[in-house]
């Protein structure tokens, strides 16, 4: 039975203690209400991750992940934060490849691909982004995006890389829009990213994958695209940013 996964990606919303207090209520909200293999986690910013890994003991169905890591090791890379940093002070996840970084920070398939492997090899789980834009969807060229963003970013991967991979479908025409993908054309997609992983790997390692939904997620939607076959979850930013919303998006797999 592959992991459920609620994801919240505070993105660079939060002082210090704004989201001590925000991580502090969710985890009073939804302490007891995850069960079985569902999993929430919470992307936040650097600056919170200790403190948050700290709240966390004790819970071990919440998670603390980043939103970023550099693909070198170490090094003379002013204002970057490495694999092994965010390691080090307890968290679990990463986010690798979201559209923002993408999009404003010009992060190719090429260079996330490094920072996948260099993630995985200093015990990271990364939650690879992908998805098109409006415009590609448009032109009815997503299924050839989304690929390509599949073979370049992920697929070098072995299989017990693969294995540790959480994929978040989000079309970037969703993010933030309030415009979310229909529970059918989410499924579509998620349907699609889990055939390739079939063909690439195996049935049974695309069976084991989670894929994440994100985009406008909130919960009011939440359910139906939660009831999908191929969706495992979400990958919540603006209602993860509302202790309530966050914990009720979470208790949708109860
Ligand atoms: O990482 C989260 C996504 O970018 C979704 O953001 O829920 O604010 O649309 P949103």
């Amino acid at each position: 039975m592959r992991k459920k996964i609620v994801a919240g990606n505070w993105k660079m919303n939060l002082d210090y203690n704004e989201g001590l207090s925000l991580f502090s209520e969710v985890i009073n909200i939804i302490k007891d209400e995850i069960t079985g293999t569902q999993e929430a986690v919470v992307c936040s910013p650097f600056i919170h991750l200790h403190s948050l890994v700290q709240l966390a003991k004790g819970y071990d169905k919440v998670s603390v992940g980043a939103q970023n890591a550099h693909q070198a090791e170490s090094g003379a890379y002013t204002g970057e934060i490495s694999a092994k940093q965010i390691k080090s002070v307890g968290a679990e996840y990463v986010i690798l490849g979201h559209s923002e970084r993408r999009q404003y920070f010009g992060e190719t398939n090429e260079l996330l691909a490094k920072k996948t492997d260099t993630a995985l090899a200093n015990g990271l789980k990364p939650i690879f982004c992908i998805g098109e834009t409006l415009q590609e969807r448009e032109a009815e060229t997503h299924f050839d995006i989304i690929k390509s963003q599949l073979v370049e970013g992920i697929f070098h991967l072995d299989e017990a890389s693969f294995g540790k991979l959480v994929i978040a479908y989000e079309p970037v025409w969703a993010i933030g829009t309030g415009v979310t993908a229909t529970s059918d054309q989410a499924q579509e997609i998620h349907a699609f990213i889990r055939q390739e992983i079939a063909a690439k790997y195996s049935p049974a390692v695309a069976d084991a994958t989670t894929i994440l939904y994100g985009g406008s997620c909130n919960p009011k939607n939440a359910a139906e695209l939660f009831a999908q076959a191929d969706i495992d979850g979400g990958l919540i930013g603006g209602a993860s940013l509302k202790s309530r919303d966050f914990a009720d998006i979470v208790k949708v797999f109860n």
